[in-house]
């Protein structure tokens, strides 16, 4: 990959009403104000939320696109949404893809970026979600993100001023390239800024603080991706035979949450406080799991 070529990050989640489309137009915002970067903004979502965002408040010359996937089958889906973000991609340093995600794309899209961001509240049910989405992506996809090193990053979203990021999203601790954000919080007057003016510029100085401290700490990854291109060899590194058998940790989170009828989307509070009584017992049973089976190279304490 040249390295020249748009760093192309992908707000995604399969879940509605996360924030990604705040976080996609206010994060175009903040590296065209802020870091003074060339960004396209491309919005796969129907309801084009984020152009709209983008379109509405002042000029600040994002290059904003409508991208349409042909779902006629999975193959045409993915062939679709790569055509789409090779053509919004030329000519800008940045381009971000606000896109829900969906079983009818195939996960090869999703390696197509050098990040993906994943934005989840902090909820438990979202947050068991959010780590079971991350997980089997990883597992589907293990050869290609090792060779990669794609970054995924985990942004709590919409949580209360007092959140601590630290300690949560446990199952996605042993991923090396696994990373969780700093927190954007609820803005309870969000209503005022949507479409008039963006997060990290606005008059609220603690919400502008807020999502400029979330905007920085993406300009520092996207620094750090433009220096993984340049060293990236590019044979990767060889796949352990084992893996396919080995990570388990992902059935067993799918059979404890299907025994509880929350696997498939509907929330559960049953759910929730199984896990809050297992961290009560010290760490979670997930947790030792998936330090036994999963690959060395993916492991952030072997490294
Ligand atoms: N930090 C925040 N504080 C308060 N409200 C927020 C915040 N972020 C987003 N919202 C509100 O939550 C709702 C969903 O946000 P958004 O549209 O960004 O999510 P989405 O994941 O793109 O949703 P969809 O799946 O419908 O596309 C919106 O009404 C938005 O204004
Ligand atoms: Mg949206």
């Amino acid at each position: 990959m040249p390295a020249s070529e748009a760093i192309k990050i992908l707000v995604t989640n399969q879940k509605g009403g996360v924030g990604k489309s705040t976080i996609s137009a206010n994060l175009a915002a903040y590296l065209a104000i802020q870091e003074g970067l060339g960004v396209s903004l491309i919005d796969f979502d129907k309801q084009a939320s984020s152009s709209h965002w983008t379109k509405k408040a002042p000029d600040i010359g994002i290059r904003v696109s409508r991208a349409e996937i042909n779902y006629q089958s999975v193959g045409m889906a993915l062939l679709s949404a790569r055509a789409n973000l090779r053509k919004y991609s030329s000519g800008v340093q940045i381009s971000i893809c606000d896109f829900t995600w969906t079983p009818a794309m195939s996960e090869d899209f999703m390696t197509d970026f050098d990040i993906v961001l994943i934005p989840s509240s902090s909820a438990k049910f979202e947050m068991a979600s959010t780590e079971i989405f991350i997980l089997e992506y990883v597992q589907k996809r293990m050869a290609r993100l090792a060779a990669s090193k794609q970054s995924l990053i985990v942004v709590p979203s919409r949580v209360d001023p007092g959140y601590a990021s630290q300690g949560s999203f446990t199952n996605l601790d042993f991923l090396a390239n696994c990373f969780i954000a700093p927190p954007i919080h609820r803005t309870p007057e969000i209503d005022s800024y949507v479409y008039q003016d963006f997060l990290c510029v606005c008059s609220d100085k603690a919400v502008a603080d807020n999502f400029s401290a979330f905007g920085k700490y993406i300009s520092q990854k996207i620094d750090e991706r433009r220096e993984i291109r340049r060293t990236l060899s590019i044979s990767g590194q060889s796949i352990n035979r084992e893996i396919a058998k080995k990570v388990s940790v992902l059935d067993d989170y799918r059979n404890r949450a299907k025994s509880l009828g929350f696997y498939g989307g509907a929330a559960n509070a049953e759910f929730n406080q199984e896990l809050v009584s297992d961290e009560a017992q010290g760490g979670t049973q997930e947790q030792s799991f998936s330090k036994r089976f999963v690959p060395s190279f993916l492991r952030k304490n072997d490294k």
